[in-house]
């Protein structure tokens, strides 16, 4: 590597002295580079981005992840396919990687995700439990994972989308093996082993007020009562143009901190029918822009993810075919209308 030439060091430092002398207004125009977590931060708020294991080989990938966030959520190496892929045996591998980047880029992790029913091993979806062998196995899982990444993460996503549209318990192995009651011990086996983390129940359709989020609502007071270690609601809003925007998000997240709940908006993309038109992303724009806005409204919204942060690495095109186009950033990195509305909704 050439060594830093003493010419070179000489102008950095009239640089760096000229922009001293200028203050800080010139100095903010100098630095068009200040980014979304500077400005979420202004705000006492984060900006995150999940990633993924195999996106990390990109160097252009990784140099804006750890530049322009500072929260990280992976998006896949801490579920229990990827943590215990046999029974008893854990795998650290992909979630280590994502949580010492983090730490290397001086970021906060959001770490992703307990109790879910999709992403599970084989060894738990292939036989029948009994309530007593689940609830050892679902312990374990948590207890052993959490402990692992104790000190190491800001909060976890304890339980993962456990309601239908309806409002009703989603029949997953958990519930219908354990109950309702899987939620609150799932909770507590979590506190137990790092009291410090910050402890949320996560859904998608929860923004609007509705059958959905009054579920989350209901549940929340009821274990708020019980003295149950729930510190915040994650509405992951997976967004799309053909849907309509959830205009009651901000009152909704009103109603989660009067029961002194914490909120995030966990997983954001706003999707489209492709292709992609110039009104299409006006739009997506303005709805980035809204939610951002929604979240600065309310105190205890405490930051935003986005879901991974590049149409490049969006999860969207292989699950809704013919749709795409989600994120703030283009397959290229170039930065879409969307980020400039995030951006301006953060000047304020
Ligand atoms: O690991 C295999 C790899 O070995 C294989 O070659 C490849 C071929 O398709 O598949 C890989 O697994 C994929 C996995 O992501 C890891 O990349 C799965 O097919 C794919 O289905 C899986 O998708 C993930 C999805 O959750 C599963 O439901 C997405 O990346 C992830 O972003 C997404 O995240 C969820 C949140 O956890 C919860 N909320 C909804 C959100 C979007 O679905």
């Amino acid at each position: 590597m050439p060594s830093t030439s003493p010419l070179r060091l000489g102008l950095a430092t009239a640089l760096a002295a000229a922009l001293v002398a200028i203050g800080p207004a010139a100095q903010a125009h100098e630095r068009p580079q200040t980014t979304l977590a500077d400005l979420a931060q202004r705000h006492g708020r984060y900006f995150g981005s999940a990633t993924d294991n195999p996106e990390l080989t990109d160097a252009a990938y990784t140099r804006i992840l750890g530049n322009e966030f500072d929260m990280i959520t992976p998006g896949n190496g801490m579920k229990w396919y990827a943590t215990e892929p046999q029974q008893g045996v854990f795998d650290w591998t992909a979630g280590d990687e994502i949580v010492n980047l983090a730490r290397a880029n001086h970021q906060k992790v959001r770490a992703h995700t307990l109790v879910w029913h999709s992403q599970l091993p084989g060894w738990l979806t292939g036989r029948e439990w009994t309530a007593d062998e689940l609830r050892a196995v679902l312990k374990n899982h948590i207890q052993t994972e959490v402990r692992h990444y104790r000190g190491k993460v800001y909060a976890w996503d304890v339980v993962n989308e456990a309601f239908n549209e309806d409002g009703t318990y989603r029949e997953t192995v958990f519930y219908k093996t354990l109950g309702p009651g899987y939620i609150a011990d799932a909770l507590r086996w979590a506190h137990q082993a790092d009291p410090r983390a910050r402890l949320y129940l996560n859904d998608y359709n929860i923004e609007a007020v509705g059958p959905k989020s009054d579920a989350y609502y209901d549940l929340a007071r009821q274990l708020k009562a019980q003295g149950v270690p729930l510190h915040g609601i994650g509405l992951q809003a997976h967004l799309a143009l053909q849907y309509g925007y959830p205009t009651t998000l901000e009152e909704n997240l009103r109603r989660f901190a009067r029961l002194r709940l914490d909120t995030a908006l966990t997983e954001v993309d706003v999707r489209m029918l492709l292709p992609a038109t110039e009104e299409k992303l006006a739009q997506q724009a303005e709805w980035y822009g809204d939610l951002t806005r929604a979240c600065l409204a309310v105190r205890r919204c405490v930051g935003i993810t986005v879901w991974d942060y590049t149409d490049k690495y969006s999860w969207i095109p292989a699950f809704f075919p013919g749709q795409g186009a989600a994120l703030p950033w283009d397959e290229e990195f170039a930065r879409k209308p969307a980020y400039y509305a995030i951006r301006d909704a953060l000047l304020g």
